[in-house]
């Protein structure tokens, strides 16, 4: 599917809001770093570039819409199990947090291609919780790596191990067909000097088995004399392969006449990636890359994420994209990208990252606070040509208050409303006496019919919502 914005957009807004308008399978690769709900409050410092930049981590019913638990009920019952899970062990800012996430991560989810994949950028504090939205989301078997960045090192807890580390959830669309580049990261120099401990004229290298050891057993077809050495467990190479590997000069005999494999540093791709990421710090505080924007990571973690899980032109979106770090290191590898962010303020420093970045090649950032419409959902008629069908699937029935109605005095309205970007596909339609519609506005069907039972006029759980 194409996506219906153009590339190098970044928004500010609700994410939600923008992720609604988003055409459906159209993102390779989202990173998000959402707020942890570490119940604290960031804002960055006075005189920094970022200054005045903030955003909250605190969580209470209050931050979350009412009509976002009906919706999860509905979209996925197993979700909303864990969220009143989470709030029996934890309490209510817990519940408040993940039903935040929740509601974004399914919308996430509706936008990947079937390649596609998320990284969730987390940590201890709801990490756990987090997970298990997103086996339900993703499906337990798309869930690939659980990867730990070890964020600092200078951290002295008194009475506990020393947290030094953040989580990154690796959840691919489809376990079986996800983007996958093998990325390899330098070697350190400690293990340079460790293990490369030879030099000749061609430059450092180690050596490595050519013959097979007693726990890897015989293979007969591989075992043959080669210049009056015969290996008891056999060679790892057929006689060709180590005859022109000696002809190359790679094979080196040790002094009690074993042979080995050289193996040049300079013609190793480095160590492959794995799941604990130590060799990169955060932003220090005089990094060319520092904004002072409050929790900015670092470029090379995004660059080496980007790298294993996108291709060039590929499309990349981070929908809590903060100073814009996924978006910048998107651009550097040449992949399409979008961001979204609440804070105006992140705005301003993000469009000037991003030109400082790129100079003038920069000037196509575009800025939007609209709502992009989606262009997915193929042609819909008129939304009122549907009103007979709904009169059908109804019965009569006003969808608010379950009172049976002529034809000509219900309504057609929209259940998630056209300014929250709900379609005018039939799906997304309802009829509504007048009082109902006039009572509902441009809120949710679950905001209307709390205030129907409230009034007495519906029963609590008196038949489905909308259509
Ligand atoms: C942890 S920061 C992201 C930092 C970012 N990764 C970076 O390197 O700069 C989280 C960001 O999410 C944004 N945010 C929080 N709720 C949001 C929402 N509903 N929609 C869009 N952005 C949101 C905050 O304004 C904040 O900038």
């Amino acid at each position: 599917m194409i996506f219906n914005w153009r590339n190098r957009t970044l928004w500010t807004g609700d994410n939600l809001d923008v992720m609604r308008g988003m055409n459906s399978e159209s993102v390779d690769l989202i990173y998000l770093d959402p707020p942890f709900n570490s119940n604290t409050d960031y804002s960055a410092p006075i005189g920094s570039e970022a200054a005045g930049a903030a955003f909250k981590d605190t969580w209470t019913l209050s931050d979350v819409d009412e009509a976002w638990h009906g919706e999860i009920a509905d979209r996925q019952p197993a979700l909303y199990a864990i969220i009143d899970a989470a709030d029996l062990a934890h309490g209510k800012g817990m519940k408040s947090y993940l039903i935040m996430m929740a509601i974004r991560l399914l919308e996430m989810h509706r936008l990947l291609k079937p390649t596609g994949s998320l990284y969730l950028h987390c940590d201890p504090t709801a990490g756990h919780y987090l997970k298990t939205l997103m086996d339900v989301i993703f499906g337990r078997s798309n869930f690939i790596n659980e990867i730990i960045w070890q964020r600092t090192s200078s951290r002295n807890d008194a009475r506990r191990w020393g947290a030094v580390h953040d989580t990154i959830l690796f959840y691919a669309n489809g376990a079986s067909s996800f983007c996958w580049n093998r990325t390899y990261t330098p070697h350190t120099p400690d293990y340079i000097e460790k293990f490369y401990r030879h030099r000749d004229g061609r430059g450092r290298y180690r050596l490595h088995e050519i013959i097979r050891t007693a726990s890897m057993g015989e293979r007969p077809n591989l075992s043959y004399e080669y210049k009056g050495y015969t290996p008891r467990w056999g060679w790892r190479r057929v006689r060709e392969k180590v005859e022109a590997l000696d002809r190359d000069r790679r094979i080196e005999w040790s002094d009690s006449g074993r042979p080995y494999l050289k193996r040049y540093l300079h013609e190793q791709s480095g160590t492959p990636v794995r799941d604990v990421i130590s060799d990169i710090p955060p932003v220090s505080a005089h990094a060319a890359e520092r904004t002072g924007y409050p929790t900015q990571k670092p470029l090379a973690l995004l660059d080496r994420i980007i790298r294993a899980s996108s291709n060039e032109d590929d499309m990349v979106l981070d929908p809590f994209c903060g100073c814009a770090t996924a978006l910048v290191a998107a651009d550097r590898l040449n992949r399409q990208w979008a961001g979204i962010d609440l804070s105006p303020l992140a705005a301003n420093l993000v469009l000037k990252r991003l030109r400082d970045d790129r100079g003038a090649l920069f000037d196509d950032v575009i800025h939007r606070t609209d709502i992009p419409r989606r262009t997915d959902l193929g042609d819909v008629p008129n939304y009122r040509t549907h009103k007979h069908t709904l009169y059908g699937r109804q019965e009569g029935v006003c969808g608010g208050c379950r009172i049976l109605f002529p034809f000509r005095n219900l309504t057609v309205d929209h259940v998630i409303p056209r300014a929250k970007c709900g379609s005018d596909h039939i799906d997304n339609l309802q009829l509504l006496c007048g009082a109902c519609n006039s009572m509902k506005g441009t809120d949710s069907q679950e905001q209307l019919v709390i205030r129907l039972v409230e009034q007495g006029i519906r029963q609590q759980g008196a038949g489905n919502d909308g259509n």
